[in-house]
């Protein structure tokens, strides 16, 4: 309604550190506001004509990651609160609401969008200074992660550099867990081993991309993975040579393949540096 709209405007104008750009009626105003203003913020209800406010958070959120969402509504339910935060709201005010708890929840939210905001930046350009562009024209660039140490954060690392290199650039990333017998890869990914490396070395002669896609596990982040051995035993037949056919096939479906590694210089450990573009080697300050 425009006097409540007015209402919280004219409440606003009392906190010195904010300032209302833009207001709209209806969620299909609220989306073609944030395309238009790209405020920080968004005050958000759950109930309006035409698009209501949760399809109008989700458009937003997606189309516009930079622009918060805070959510208000009378509905005091969890199934709404639930479906505001998967649409991407940040914050969920009940009405009616005082100003400290209107301008506290902006200020949090604000603080909260700048630090997300540095990191994604850090981490985008990071991601593109040092692994640029795959190294050749359809074929993946291979980064494993090593250390002569264990417990040393890498299998942290290679998870998470999947991870960020495809939420990043959206290109086809896929993690290896080479630490064959007592990869935790899946563990850390809550992926269970349905198919695994093993599937893939038993059959090494004969791979090609529908075989080893369907023995892919999927992350939610869209990283697709190769799950190490399920017990230490599966993981024993396992040769170099077959370790070579793998990586041979995966960098002609993949624009980057993230390698986690176990320390030892083994035979296996030995094809899957040998393979790699890039070794990052992880240490600590001992
Ligand atoms: N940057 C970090 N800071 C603090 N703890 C970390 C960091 N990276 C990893 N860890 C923790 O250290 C432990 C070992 O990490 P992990 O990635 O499994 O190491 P590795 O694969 O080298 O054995 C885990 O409990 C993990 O949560
Ligand atoms: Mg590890």
């Amino acid at each position: 309604m425009p006097e409540a709209r007015d209402n919280v405007q004219k409440l606003l104008q009392f906190a010195g550190d904010m300032q209302v750009i833009g207001q709209g009626g209806t969620g299909r105003e609220a989306v073609d506001l944030a395309r238009k203003l790209q405020p920080d913020i968004i005050l958000m209800d759950v109930s309006m004509p035409e698009m209501d406010g949760i399809t109008a958070t989700q458009l937003i959120t997606t189309q516009f990651p930079s622009v918060a969402v805070i959510m208000s509504s009378v509905q005091s339910d969890t199934e709404t609160l639930r479906r505001s935060l998967q649409a991407g709201a940040r914050d969920y005010l009940f009405k009616p609401y005082g100003l400290d708890e209107l301008t506290g929840s902006i200020r949090t939210v604000y603080q909260a969008v700048q630090v997300s905001r540095a990191q994604l930046s850090a981490t985008t350009s990071a991601t593109t200074t040092h692994l640029g562009t795959p190294a050749e024209q359809g074929r993946a660039k291979v980064i494993s992660v090593f250390s002569p140490k264990g417990g040393i954060g890498r299998t942290t690392l290679a998870a998470n550099l999947a991870v960020v290199t495809k939420l990043a650039t959206d290109k086809r990333v896929l993690l290896v867990d080479g630490n064959l017998a007592f990869g935790d890869i899946g563990v850390v990914l809550n992926l269970p081993a349905v198919k695994t490396v093993v599937d893939l070395a038993s059959n090494a002669g004969q791979l090609d991309a529908d075989f080893v896609s369907d023995v892919l596990a999927t992350h939610s982040s869209g990283v697709r993975v190769l799950l190490a051995a399920p017990s230490p035993q599966d993981a024993e037949g396992i040769t170099s040579d077959q370790l070579r056919a793998i990586i041979g096939q995966v960098v002609m479906m993949f624009d980057y393949v993230f390698i986690d590694t176990r320390p030892s210089f083994d035979e296996t450990q030995l094809a899957l540096l040998d393979l790699s573009d890039t070794v990052l080697l992880t240490m600590t300050m001992e």
